[in-house]
């Protein structure tokens, strides 16, 4: 029964800490959460991400006091009323959209960090699925978000992304004009999407985080050399004051003072883009209210989802589709295709160091082809690169496979 004294101070430290136990929450961060001395800077993308999730949580709160959403007003209550009319709406709007598609370019350096040094392995299968799960939760997330302003691109980007449902030749026209609750996007689809853009998405997104720290917490976080120790041993030569020989740190504070400093640089870089540079986040074409009359001639989504939406556009429909698909789940399945034991850096792994950068060029390919219009000789590029992609994964399991055990550490 905890002992509450009837004379602290209220909100003073003793106050609080009889209400909310912060010295055992001290305490455990401090001596219970233990973090390899083996990591640099890559190991704190995890946190930046959550720091751009609470930008993208704050400033979409404030967006929300003055969207309206309809389709004869959400596009005046963005360009208009936020922009223009509501002191500071235009600072948000930059927070909200440069957030946006900033944390893609993190998911992916955090994804392939993961990669690169084999996080996902050996015990830490479910941090890399969980870590997925939140990948797909914020592409739903981006995509619906996109929807919310019904500029032209959100009109026909919504146009052509719910189409995909209609599984090609199985024609499911039902299941398109279920989800669009109306033959084209109009306002049943922009209620629905502004549904899950507030509400439902993150919603998953926190729950998701959730679980991503709670797998975290068995595996431990992984080191630059893959080694495995005993974390208990290593946090008893800490504790004893052998600092120098232990291989960890405590969480708090001094990991956490690391993250802190890398937040602090990186928060540099992003308010830099918000104020002088936010119009990379902000498409052109959407600057047009949606005008279900008159098709864009070239439509194109966000660049995060460029790769993707390239591997889909070489091939005919039917078959396009089936790699679309292809290319949403192959991540998931990364460390049941990876079938080498080696928890190591990829430069130390022979081939499977060509097999992750030429997936990283690839990529990349595929993004910027992506963005150009379906002519020749850029077409032909996209298709070298969606069948190199396909081709990659295909050969993963077969190369990993071979790989000789690497010693040392
Ligand atoms: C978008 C929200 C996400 C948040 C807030 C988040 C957060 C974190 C944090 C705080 C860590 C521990 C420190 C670090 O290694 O950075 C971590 C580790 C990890 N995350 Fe994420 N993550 C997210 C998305 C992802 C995604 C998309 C993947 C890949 C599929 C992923 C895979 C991993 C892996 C494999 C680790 C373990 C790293 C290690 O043990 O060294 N995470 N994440």
């Amino acid at each position: 029964m905890a002992h509450f004294d009837p004379n602290a101070r209220p909100f003073s430290h003793k106050w609080l800490n009889e209400r909310l136990a912060i010295d055992t929450l001290k305490r455990v961060l401090s001596t219970e959460y233990w973090i390899p001395k083996n990591i640099n800077f890559l190991w704190a993308m995890g946190m930046v991400l959550a720091a751009t999730f609470g930008m993208l949580l704050i400033s979409g709160i404030f967006l929300l006091m003055y969207y309206v959403p309809t389709t004869k007003e959400a596009f005046d209550s963005v360009n208009y009323t936020i922009m223009s009319q509501v002191g500071y709406g235009w600072l948000w709007r930059h927070i909200h959209g440069v957030a946006a598609s900033v944390v893609f370019l993190i998911i992916y350096i955090h994804m392939f960090t993961g990669i690169y040094y084999g996080s996902y392995k050996r015990g830490r299968e479910m941090i890399w699925i969980s870590g997925m799960l939140l990948f797909v939760t914020f592409s739903a997330e981006a995509f619906s978000g996109y929807m919310l302003p019904w500029g032209q691109m959100s009109y026909w980007a919504g146009m052509v992304i719910t189409n995909l449902f209609s599984l090609g030749s199985l024609h499911l026209n039902g299941l398109v004009e279920w989800i669009r609750g109306d033959y084209v996007p109009g306002q049943a689809f922009l209620s629905r999407f502004f549904m899950l853009h507030v509400l439902l998405m993150p919603l998953i997104i926190i729950g998701l985080i959730v679980l991503h720290f709670g797998t975290l917490r068995i595996p431990h976080v992984n080191n630059k050399d893959g080694e495995e120790f005993d974390f208990e041993a290593e946090a008893e030569k800490w504790k004893a004051g052998h600092r120098k020989e232990s291989k960890v740190i405590p969480f708090n504070p001094v990991f956490l003072s690391k993250d802190v400093f890398v937040l602090g640089i990186y928060f540099m870089f992003f308010f830099y883009l918000v104020f002088y540079h936010f119009e990379f986040a902000m498409d052109p074409v959407n600057f047009d209210p949606a005008n279900g009359l008159k098709t864009p001639p070239h439509i194109y989504p966000e660049w995060y989802f460029l790769w993707s939406y390239e591997i889909l556009r070489p091939f005919s429909k039917n078959v396009g589709l089936i790699w679309f698909g292809f290319a949403q789940v192959i991540f998931f399945l990364l460390p049941f295709l990876d079938r080498s034991p080696n928890v190591a850096p990829a430069n130390r792994r022979g081939i499977f160091k060509i097999w992750f950068w030429l997936l990283l060029i690839d990529m990349v390919g595929l993004t910027i082809m992506g963005k150009l219009p379906p002519v020749d000789p850029w077409s032909k590029f996209g298709t070298v690169f969606a069948y190199t992609f396909i081709a990659l994964w295909f050969a993963l399991p077969f190369i990993t496979k071979m790989e000789k055990p690497v010693g040392g550490k």
